[in-house]
């Protein structure tokens, strides 16, 4: 079976790709490197001893797509590839809404053309908007979303709704992720943003590293646990575990389109996930409680009994291991 992963030496993808390989898929990667380097390829041979093939192609380029398709017979599509900065979609959303949204029209028509019909998609819970409710369950549907970011995740889901609606022969998943942290236990693939990270993780890292001096917390006054936010951290391995047991799922129901949240079940805080950053690294993250950052929701966590009935995927990692596999990857790059 080959399997074209986009987005491939992305932070998900890559950690994807790896679980993928150790499971004897034969992968493609293609991607664009805007947000990340060929040393990703590399460390990915170093931990599964294969090199994968490789297309530096960007998907807004059809053209460049097209050859992917005619030089390959794929069976299944697993489409990570896109810009994925909330506040940055909000500065500039025409930039957000080409790229990824053209990137996915452009697949699905090169899909549908080499008749490739069973795909795998990254949501995210920011689909379900603000729906009253902190544990997301996929019955609840999607809500109304608070940024382009999230407004996209929102209507590329609808898009493989219409697309299965006038082709019932596709099969696609559609995985919403809660907040995927962590990296790789052997310290070779990680996440490192550009600039100033956005992400509660990321900057804790750079400020365990000495990047940064302190870590502003936004807000303590939210009517939960200790005032601070509340997600459900996923370790990035669980993750990518949870695509291949959607692969596995679509391989076997052959057509259908099926929606599962991937998250742990569990709500932590900020103030949880620095307290135990600071115990299990023996780290000190100084910070500061500032305002509350605007979008921001008190508390939201996944209800993933669906994902553990139909997928038979559960989390294995702690919050411990993604604090652990997080400094990890920080000391080592
Ligand atoms: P990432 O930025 O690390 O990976 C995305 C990859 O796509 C990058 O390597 C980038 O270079 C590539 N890319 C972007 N546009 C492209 C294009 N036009 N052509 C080819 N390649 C292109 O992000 P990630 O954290 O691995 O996220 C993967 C997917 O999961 C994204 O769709 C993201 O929106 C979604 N997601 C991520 C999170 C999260 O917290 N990380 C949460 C929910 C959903
Ligand atoms: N936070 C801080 N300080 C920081 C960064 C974050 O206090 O420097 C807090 C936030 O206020 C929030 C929590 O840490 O309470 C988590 O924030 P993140 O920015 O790490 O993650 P979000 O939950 O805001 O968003 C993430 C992804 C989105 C995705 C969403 C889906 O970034 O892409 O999860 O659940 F849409």
């Amino acid at each position: 079976m080959k399997i074209l992963v986009t987005g491939g030496l992305g932070y998900i993808g890559s950690h994807t790709s790896v679980e993928l390989m150790h499971q004897k898929y034969e992968i493609i990667l293609v991607d664009n490197l805007c947000n990340s380097n060929e040393k990703v390829l590399e460390n990915i041979k170093k931990i599964t001893q294969v090199m994968p093939q490789f297309y530096k192609i960007d998907l807004t380029d059809k053209v460049a797509l097209e050859k992917i398709f005619k030089e390959n017979t794929l069976d299944v599509v697993i489409h990570f590839a896109g810009l994925k900065a909330v506040g940055e979609s909000v500065k500039k959303p025409i930039k957000y809404y080409t790229n990824n949204l053209i990137s996915t029209l452009n697949l699905l028509e090169m899909m549908q053309k080499y008749h490739v019909k069973k795909l795998v998609f990254s949501s995210s819970a920011t689909v379900y908007g603000n729906p009253g409710n902190p544990k997301y369950t996929e019955s609840m549907g999607r809500g109304q979303t608070v940024n382009p970011y999230g407004s996209i995740k929102s209507m590329i889901e609808q898009i493989l709704e219409d697309l299965y609606a006038s082709d019932n022969r596709w099969c696609i998943a559609i995985l919403r992720y809660f907040n995927p942290i962590g990296a790789h236990e052997s310290g070779l693939l990680g996440e490192t943003p550009n600039g100033i990270p956005n992400n509660l993780m990321p900057y804790i890292m750079q400020v365990a590293s000495g990047k940064r001096k302190f870590l502003n917390i936004f807000g303590n006054d939210y009517p939960t646990k200790d005032g601070t936010g509340v997600r459900d951290f996923i370790h990035v391995v669980d993750v990518a575990k949870g695509h291949v047991k959607a692969l596995e799922k679509i391989k076997k129901e052959g057509h259908g389109i099926y929606t599962y949240n991937l998250g742990n079940g569990i709500g932590y805080s900020v103030m949880d996930l620095v307290n135990t950053f600071e115990r299990v690294n023996g780290v000190k993250i100084p910070y500061k409680i500032t305002a509350r950052r605007e979008g921001d929701l008190a508390e939201y966590f996944a209800d993933p009994t669906k994902a553990k009935e139909e997928l038979h995927w559960e989390t294995e990692k702690t919050i411990e291991d993604m604090c652990r596999d997080s400094w990890n990857y920080e000391k080592n790059n």
